[in-house]
């Protein structure tokens, strides 16, 4: 058995191989004059975990030849972010349904997919092969746990992300929330938590993707406003696009960081155990 991974899923798969005692693969990747990618993997096996994120088109494509390199194998597909899975209906007429597009696709020529946190677990559901979702959840809590924060009250940024934050929560005995927006006049919103108040707390704003960070900076800014001691931003997949990191880092946001899902330097939370641990159930290391 070997662990193979796309450029996005390095580190990731470096973490995953020593906890599992795994090997990994020597993939080289190249780009040709013209764009085109070419791989080529060294020492494959009987089965291969295949790590890889999916930031982006290069690594969508770097992903699926790296299936077809892996020839007749075993194929374990650990799908640490899939991009495309916010479009993951038709929202205006004559839209396309990336999110099938994309899980039907790198799913068709594998044995087994895990994902982790994806947007919509329905999407697993497009999968051509069984599929799995796993949750950063706990290992999200435990580092938090770690921050020093008084009772942290953990909070969505919005009601979807509520059951994410109450996961996150049982790491400690703490209180969790969502933020709910209610419009004040044609101009003015007032975003703040639903039931519960954040004045005087630390008060830790997790949700599954930071983007270009406007969800998360709009929920720091009214925290603060409503007398919150310190607001902290954490997520599964850190996008930070557009300099995102920086605009909510300006934001006053004490802690900024992410997983290792998406690899980046504020990636200070690791995918690896969640995911050797659903290996495990399919597997023996
Ligand atoms: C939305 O449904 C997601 O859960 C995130 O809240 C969203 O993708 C974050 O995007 P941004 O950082 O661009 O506000």
């Amino acid at each position: 058995m070997k662990i193979a991974a796309n450029e996005r899923s390095q580190v990731l798969a470096g973490r995953l191989s020593e906890i599992a005692g795994v090997p990994l693969v020597d993939t080289q990747f190249r780009v040709f004059p013209d764009g085109e990618q070419y791989l080529k993997m060294e020492g494959g096996d009987d089965t291969v975990i295949i790590v890889g994120a999916v930031t982006g088109d290069a690594s969508f494509v770097q992903t699926l030849l790296m299936i077809d390199a892996c020839g007749d194998a075993e194929k374990i597909l650990v799908l640490p972010y899939m991009a495309y899975a916010r479009q993951d209906k038709l929202f205006n007429e004559g839209e396309a349904l990336s999110a099938r597009v994309v899980m039907e696709a790198l799913s068709a020529g594998v044995d087994r997919v895990i994902t982790v946190n994806i947007h919509e677990k329905e999407v697993i559901g497009y999968a051509k092969a069984p599929a799995t979702n796993v949750t950063v959840a706990p290992a999200i809590g435990d580092y938090i746990a770690t921050l020093g924060l008084d009772n942290p009250l953990i909070l969505g940024p919005d009601s979807g992300a509520a059951g994410f934050a109450a996961d996150v929560a049982k790491s400690g005995p703490w209180e969790s929330d969502h933020l709910f927006k209610t419009r004040l006049s044609g101009s003015e919103v007032e975003v703040r938590p639903k039931n519960l108040d954040a004045a005087g707390r630390d008060a830790v704003v997790v949700d599954d993707i930071i983007s270009t960070g406007g969800t998360i900076a709009t929920a720091a800014g009214m925290l603060s406003a409503q007398g919150a001691r310190s607001v902290s931003a954490i997520c599964a997949h850190g996008v930070f696009a557009s300099g995102a990191y920086m605009r909510l880092k300006a934001a006053g946001i004490l802690h900024v960081c992410s997983t290792d899902t998406y690899e980046c330097g504020c990636s200070r939370i690791s995918a690896a155990g969640v995911i050797a641990g659903e290996l495990e159930k399919h597997l023996s290391f």
